[in-house]
């Protein structure tokens, strides 16, 4: 495309939508013209975007005429919204589990499967946060050689359960320290029967159970893993807990490989990955943490050790911002590729 795309942000007002505008700003993402959509609830209420301000409407089929690409983090709204949007020629970028594991639609990290962009239908599905801070790190180690079996340990925070996560964090901690009552409402999950305190605690649930006693959370970590590189048989055992930490996740991992291969080899391979860095310096007791990975673009792993018992297995620990590389940068870097490419 050589002129500069038409664009709209659907959920500008939660977290990854905001976070869409940051970036958009930050990156100087090219737009001719820019729609923010939301809810009935937020429509007519004002945002700056690069110095213009503009007033959010309210998403509706029409939203999307005329729009070259729709940045959706919308939630389960993209259902109705995403198949409307492309239907009228808006390559949808979408950030909701909606589509992922449409075998019509791709899912994509553009440093893990870019060639998935090319078969899109119109619709293309971001993976879920925990999974793409997770193959960030490992898709390094499976070019080196076919991983064959991950066993991971999340530490989720609560901006991933968006805006509504952030404020329960905050509120409760203010009760906790004030001597009152904490009242939960949204985590584990708003839709489910029963509530609890985050501040404090730890929640060994993200999403409802299914019927094999993992969460949906983790099944998505599966299910999305073998779509993404294309190999149903890595076995993998995926446990999601919930942290009393703002922003970014991070991630106790296990990973077995055909091959032995060296701690030096997989360092090598994780730093020469764009988008990953190695942090990792025990000695000087250097390693990735939510507090000081957040806001960054990049993933980081440290913690890089051989398996004390499997010689073909490491273990490491990641830790990335699942605002920005888990959701808003990763549709951000899809639609670049898309552009840098003539692919829009
Ligand atoms: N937060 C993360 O770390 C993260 C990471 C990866 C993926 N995601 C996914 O990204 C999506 C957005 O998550 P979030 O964390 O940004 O949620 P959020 O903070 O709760 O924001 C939700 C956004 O969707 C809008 N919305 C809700 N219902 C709508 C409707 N019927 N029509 C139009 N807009 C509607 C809201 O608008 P109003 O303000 O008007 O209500 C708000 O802008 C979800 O699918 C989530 O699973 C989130």
């Amino acid at each position: 495309m050589t002129k500069k795309p038409v664009v709209a942000i659907l959920g500008a007002t939660g977290a990854v939508g905001q976070e869409f505008i940051r970036l958009i700003e930050e990156r100087n993402f090219p737009y001719s013209t820019l729609k923010l959509l939301a809810s009935a609830r937020s429509a007519g209420k004002k945002m700056t975007v690069n110095g213009q301000e503009y007033t959010i409407e309210e998403a509706k089929p029409e939203s999307f005429d005329g729009v070259d690409i729709g940045l959706f983090a919308g939630g389960s709204i993209s259902k109705e919204l995403g198949p409307e949007a492309a239907k009228r020629g808006c390559v949808v970028i979408d950030n909701s589990s909606t589509f992922r594991m449409d075998p019509e639609v791709p899912l994509v990290v553009p440093e893990v499967n870019p060639e998935d962009i090319s078969w899109h239908k119109n619709i293309i599905a971001n993976p879920n946060c925990s999974t793409i801070i997770m193959l960030m790190a490992l898709k390094p180690i499976h070019d080196l050689s076919p991983i064959k079996k991950i066993v991971v340990s999340t530490y989720q925070a609560v901006s991933g359960a968006g805006k509504e996560g952030l404020d329960e964090l905050r509120e409760e901690t203010v009760d906790y320290l004030n001597g009152r009552e904490m009242q939960p409402h949204i985590l584990p999950s708003k839709s489910l029967p029963k509530h609890y305190p985050i501040a404090f605690n730890l929640i060994p649930q993200i999403d409802k159970f299914m019927e094999n006693d993992y969460t949906k959370e983790e099944m998505k970590m599966v299910n999305e893993t073998h779509k993404m590189l294309h190999d149903a048989s890595i076995a993998i055992t995926p446990t999601t807990v919930r942290v009393p930490v703002f922003r970014s996740h991070a991630e106790s991992i296990m990973v077995e490989t055909a091959d032995e291969l060296s701690v030096e080899d997989v360092r090598k391979a994780i730093q020469a990955f764009p988008g990953a860095q190695v942090q990792d310096n025990p000695a000087e007791m250097d390693y990735p943490m939510p507090l000081y990975t957040s806001e960054k673009y990049d993933v980081y792993v440290g913690r890089i050790r051989k398996d004390i018992y499997n010689p073909k297995a490491i273990n490491l620990w990641v830790s990335g911002d699942q605002i920005r590389k888990g959701a808003a940068l990763n549709a951000l870097q899809i639609a670049e590729y898309m552009l840098a490419h003539d692919m829009i």
